[in-house]
């Protein structure tokens, strides 16, 4: 089947902003959420309610929510951990509650301080309380594709944590690959897991280039007719509870990607090319996108600014 367009979700205002050592103000975040609204992502994760003393990078999450731009087209998600975190995002009219867990028990631990089955235990607390409020659910599952503790995750682990979500009623399940450890041969057998065990959930792929096989596992989404993917402007991003966790995949680098073979996405790519080299400026150091340095294919130049190799 093949796929003529794509939703992509920016998740650098959650995941890029969480794995920055500095601290930026509330009201650049906003600017660039509101940037990204105008660029026409049709989804956003531009926080989290989670501790503010795990991520105080993200302790501003009800101030964004409360002065950003909100536009019916946009869809304004955030992670959310608990029932503390649930009522705070009630709070702020978030548009879309996103839990997390992690498929293996060592990094469940050190990212939200319990075990897997505890998580599935509170979701539905918070479930409860995004149902009263009428606000959809989302279920991540980071470490899907491997754990930085205990190595490999089971493509059925993943099937039966996805089963729990569609039996809380989310609306979909994301593959969190969170220190790059994906394969194409991984992805395609974890999707195919989830497609034999739960056949109606959505899946949607979350990618990071540690090891610079993101956009081939992309690709291999692609050849399985999966339409969601999560990226990060300048492929910044990062768990901080996680060694060596390096950026998302990149957003202008997939959006150029996906133009180029055909595939629509709604997104500008000049606008987000902007975005990058904003956002690199208020980080205050180089951000690993390339498109945003190298810009279009076609992009030409004028013969004199290059010198001419000449002999001796
Ligand atoms: N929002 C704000 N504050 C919260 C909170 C929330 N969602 N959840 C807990 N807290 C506060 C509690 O009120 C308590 O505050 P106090 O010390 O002033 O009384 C403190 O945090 C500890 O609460 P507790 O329930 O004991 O949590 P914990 O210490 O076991 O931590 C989490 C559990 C889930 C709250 C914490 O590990 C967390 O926020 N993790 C998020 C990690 C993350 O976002 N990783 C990156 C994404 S992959
Ligand atoms: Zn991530």
């Amino acid at each position: 089947m093949k796929v003529e367009q794509v939703k992509i979700t920016e998740v650098g205002p959650r995941d890029g902003f969480q794995s920055e050592s500095t601290i930026l103000k509330t009201e650049d975040k906003i600017d660039v959420i509101n940037n990204l609204t105008d660029a026409g992502f049709q989804r956003i994760e531009v926080s989290s309610f989670v501790s503010p003393k795990a991520i105080p990078q993200l302790a501003d999450a009800a101030m964004i929510l409360e002065n950003v731009k909100r536009n019916p087209k946009t869809t304004l998600a955030a992670l959310v951990p608990n029932a503390k975190g649930a009522l705070r995002a009630v709070d702020a009219k978030l548009d879309e509650i996103v839990v997390f867990l992690s498929a293996s028990e060592s990094h469940n631990k050190k990212n939200v301080n319990r075990s897997v089955q505890d998580s599935l235990t509170g979701f539905k607390e918070i479930a409860d309380i995004a149902g009263k409020n009428n606000i959809p659910v989302q279920g991540d599952i980071a470490t899907a594709f491997g754990c930085p503790f205990e190595g490999n995750v089971t493509a059925k682990k993943l099937a039966e944590i996805s089963n729990e979500y569609k039996l809380m009623g989310f609306k979909g399940v994301t593959l969190g690959d969170t220190t790059g450890m994906a394969t194409p041969p991984v992805v395609i057998d974890a999707i195919h897991a989830i497609r034999d065990k739960v056949p109606d959930l959505e899946i949607t792929l979350h990618f990071h280039n540690t090891r610079g096989v993101g956009l081939a596992n992309v690709m291999t989404g692609l050849n399985e007719g999966i339409t969601d993917y999560e990226s990060c402007f300048g492929g910044m991003g990062g768990c901080p509870f996680a060694p060596n966790a390096t950026g998302n995949i990149c957003s202008e680098d997939l959006i150029y990607l996906l133009h180029e073979m055909g595939i629509e996405t709604g997104i500008d790519l000049d606008q987000m090319i902007s975005i990058a080299k904003k956002v690199e400026k208020l980080v205050g150091h180089k951000l690993p996108g390339q498109v945003m340095r190298a810009g279009h294919r076609l992009l030409s130049y004028s013969m004199d600014e290059v010198p001419t190799a000449v002999g001796a």
